[in-house]
């Protein structure tokens, strides 16, 4: 009974034997992991090796070729990706998508309108008051300051922020963050690092695309290593990091173009 099986908190999102091709390419290729309640899981692959494809399979933003996807145990690969936030389950893109006309504070006032389901831009143009939950985004985030400001005023690592904080603005149980921290500097990063620490200490379950693997070994509580679609290996952090097959088919080549 008592195996490290039972140990585990339980998965909160599963995914198994996920493929994506489009035509001949094999983006995703039998590639599963699970989240786990409560825990910061990484995915580290090289450029072109699925992540985000694997992330878009996950949110429901692209068709599966086959595999199935579970949230807390149930079957969810019918959902449609607007439903999703509904179901808690929120992600940030590997790119800044924000809109450009509103403030920052309307920006992630969208996000929590999308949990609520009501009527994105028309129905917060008749709001006065501010939600609380993004409020509270907003303040986690440390966007105070420029709250009232549009985001093309804003460093890229602030609009970054404003991606994390308008999916926080949905209250969600799991995250999915592509890439949070491109383009931010050392510092932001590790602020990003210790808010996503901070929230899974509050509970919520994450899962984190990064290529930083120093970040990634201090953020995570277990890392997934993934090349041309497929799981390379998986386990404690510092242990998948050293593992010959990642060193060769990640480290080694971004330590020669990134050192
Ligand atoms: N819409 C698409 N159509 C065709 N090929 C795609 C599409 N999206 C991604 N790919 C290909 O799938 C592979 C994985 O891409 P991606 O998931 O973006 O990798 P990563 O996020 O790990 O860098 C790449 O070879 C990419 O060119
Ligand atoms: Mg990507």
């Amino acid at each position: 009974m008592n195996t490290p099986e039972d140990a585990a908190p339980p998965a909160v999102l599963e995914a198994q034997d996920v493929a994506v091709h489009y035509g001949g390419v094999k983006a995703v290729d039998g590639f599963g992991l699970k989240l786990e309640a409560g825990r910061i899981c990484g995915i580290l692959g090289p450029n072109g090796s699925g992540k985000s494809t694997f992330l878009a399979a996950v949110t429901r933003l692209v068709p599966l070729t086959r595999g199935r996807l579970m949230l807390d145990g149930e079957e969810y690969h019918n959902t449609p990706a607007a439903s999703l936030a509904h179901r808690g389950v929120a992600r940030t893109f590997q790119t800044v998508r924000l809109l450009p006309d509103l403030t920052v504070l309307e920006n992630i006032q969208l996000g929590a309108d999308l949990r609520a389901g009501g009527g994105g831009v028309k129905q917060w143009f008749r709001r006065t008051a501010v939600p609380e939950a993004v409020e509270e985004a907003i303040e986690r985030t440390g966007l105070g300051a420029v709250r009232s400001a549009r985001p093309g005023e804003l460093s890229y690592g602030m609009a970054r922020r404003v991606e994390i904080a308008r999916a926080l603005a949905t209250r969600p149980r799991v995250l999915l963050l592509d890439e949070p921290t491109a383009g931010m500097n050392q510092a932001e990063r590790r602020e990003v690092s210790q808010l996503m620490q901070k929230l899974r200490d509050e509970g919520l379950t994450q899962l984190l695309v990064e290529h930083d693997v120093p970040m990634m070994v201090d953020t995570c509580d277990r890392l997934v290593a993934m090349k041309s679609g497929e799981l390379v290996t998986e386990g404690a952090p510092a242990e998948v990091v050293r593992d010959p097959a990642v060193q060769e088919a990640y480290l080694g080549k971004r330590g020669r173009n990134h050192a």
